[in-house]
């Protein structure tokens, strides 16, 4: 069968994206065919097309898809032919009308989300429930500072954080974009581009520090992070979206009082199926009782996903965006 993909055949700029025919074989065993009705937009896809996260070529891109599964392979037995599915994570491949995949990574949607809705949420908001509930575990009463708070992990984390009674200090990097992280949650917004972050931050801590930094920009705002922290406390380098981090001597982390430094990734977090499922199920319970909402804020088709690459690295998007095939 033949489906329509974005394919690249080298790395480089949206340019190297083209929209395609690709071959979709039958499922084997462990694997699962999924006809896509909306594909997840996230960064992780802008390093792939890159290369700044190495993989082989050709490759369709795309990490999160939800749909409807076609056939099943030997051995599948979770999901059946007309089970409404979603997923994050596992081998690229999700920007396609369908694709042949392995089953273990998908989880039965529940009634009341729709397609567009998980392939907004599953990779950013399973990312958003390890970071706040396994990496560093937040309590109520808790000061935190979140980068890219209006971004599509940034607004799940706003609302989670909420949630949980922590105070969220968002970044953004326009006043427009503060009005929407606290909208959506958060305690006290940074703009990036024209406050000083570490200021700021020890301003409301009252001198304290964070006891835990979630840093997805990278490159940009590592150090200034490292100095916002409580002697101890935990820095999450959790993305690259300014650049990948410059190579550092331990020494940064001793003369800023001991602290803690973890580079995590979801696959790491959701390595067993009883992992995902737990997640998963967290993820579904903060959507289904309101305290979540996603906000599909950007749609364009599967054909236009280059326009959609530019808009994300351009930081013209807020929440999620998805592609509609
Ligand atoms: N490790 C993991 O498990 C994991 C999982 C999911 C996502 N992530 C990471 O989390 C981050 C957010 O992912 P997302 O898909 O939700 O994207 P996103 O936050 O919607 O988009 C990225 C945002 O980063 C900010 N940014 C700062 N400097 C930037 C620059 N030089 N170029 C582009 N953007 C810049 C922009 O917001 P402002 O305009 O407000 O600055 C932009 O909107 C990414 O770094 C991603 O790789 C990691």
């Amino acid at each position: 069968m033949q489906a329509k993909a974005i394919r690249i055949t080298a790395n480089g700029g949206p340019e190297v994206m083209e929209f395609t025919d690709v071959e979709v074989r039958a499922p084997g065993p462990g694997e699962a065919l999924v006809r896509h009705h909306a594909i997840g937009l996230n960064f992780i896809d802008v390093y792939f097309r890159t290369g700044l996260y190495p993989q082989p070529l050709p490759a369709v891109l795309g990490q999160e898809g939800a749909g409807v599964v076609e056939a099943v392979g030997e051995g599948v037995s979770h999901v059946r032919p007309g089970d409404r599915v979603a997923y994050a994570g596992g081998p690229n491949g999700a920007y396609s009308e369908a694709r042949t995949m392995p089953a273990h990574v998908l989880v039965k949607l529940p009634d009341a989300i729709g397609f567009e809705t998980a392939a907004a949420m599953m990779l950013q908001g399973l990312t958003v429930q390890y970071l706040l509930r396994s990496t560093y575990p937040v309590k109520a009463g808790q000061t935190i500072l979140f980068h890219a708070a209006a971004g599509g992990v940034g607004l799940i984390a706003c609302q989670w954080a909420r949630a949980l009674g922590v105070e969220l200090i968002g970044t953004v990097g326009s006043d427009e974009k503060g009005e929407l992280a606290r909208a959506h949650g958060a305690a006290h917004v940074i703009n990036y581009n024209t406050e000083d972050i570490v200021a700021r931050v020890r301003e409301i801590t009252k001198g304290a520090g964070v006891p835990v930094v979630y840093d997805s920009v990278g490159k940009d705002t590592f150090f200034r992070s490292l100095d916002c922290l409580q002697p101890r406390g935990l820095m999450v380098s959790f993305g690259n979206s300014s650049g990948a981090v410059e190579p550092f001597t331990t020494q940064e982390l001793a003369r800023r009082g001991s602290l803690y430094l973890t580079r995590p990734t979801l696959g790491a977090y959701m390595s067993t199926r009883a992992e995902l499922e737990a997640m998963a199920a967290e993820l579904f319970e903060m959507v289904a009782s309101g305290k979540v909402k996603i906000g599909v804020n950007q749609t364009f088709p599967l054909s236009q996903a280059a326009e959609a690459h530019r808009a994300l690295e351009a930081r013209r998007t807020t929440g999620s965006t998805v592609l509609l095939p």
